[in-house]
């Protein structure tokens, strides 16, 4: 299977916010499988559509993805519908957003509303390192990064960084 390549910032498409998936048919299966794929090589623990270039909203995730340990979810159309309480998310890192890591408010616990890839309806009331994943995960289908949440001075760190790299490689 063929890997997708993950977009970083600053590309703009990671600014596009997702549209609904209407049609849940082989291809979108396919591209699900891929996903899941790159998100374990990369390695990561999240990947959404919109990073891979796909403006449809779905995400998959594995807090645990150890080759034996291995327990993926596959999110399509997901809401947060409630969110309570406040986390500080210790050294968060993006595969869009490459070595950068940064401290990140999230909520302590969030309920989420999605279908799963058969097209069921799926509640996933979930707290700590799962809530801040689904954040972090919902918030690349609205076009938006963790860099994003954090003080313009930091996110400067960052940007000044890779501007100077785009400027070295001559583009
Ligand atoms: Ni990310």
């Amino acid at each position: 299977m063929s890997l997708l390549d993950i977009l970083t910032y600053p590309d703009d498409f990671l600014k596009t916010a997702a549209k609904p998936v209407e049609n849940i048919d082989g291809r979108l299966q396919t591209f699900i499988d891929r996903m899941a794929e790159t998100m374990y090589q990369a390695p990561g623990v999240g990947l959404a559509a919109v990073q891979v270039g796909l403006d449809q909203s779905l995400l998959v995730y594995d807090i645990c993805p150890q080759e034996n340990d291995r327990q993926l979810h596959v999110l399509i159309n997901p809401k947060i519908i409630a969110a309570e309480g406040e986390i500080l998310s210790e050294d968060e890192g993006c595969l869009s957003v490459p070595e950068f890591r940064a401290n990140v408010k999230r909520a302590q616990s969030v309920l989420v509303e999605a279908v799963d890839r058969d097209g069921n309806p799926l509640r996933l009331e979930v707290e700590g390192m799962q809530a801040i994943v689904l954040q972090h995960e919902i918030d690349h289908l609205q076009g938006t990064l963790f860099i994003d949440h954090i003080s313009a001075l930091k996110r400067q760190m960052y940007t000044r960084r890779v501007k100077k790299q785009l400027k070295y490689q001559g583009s």
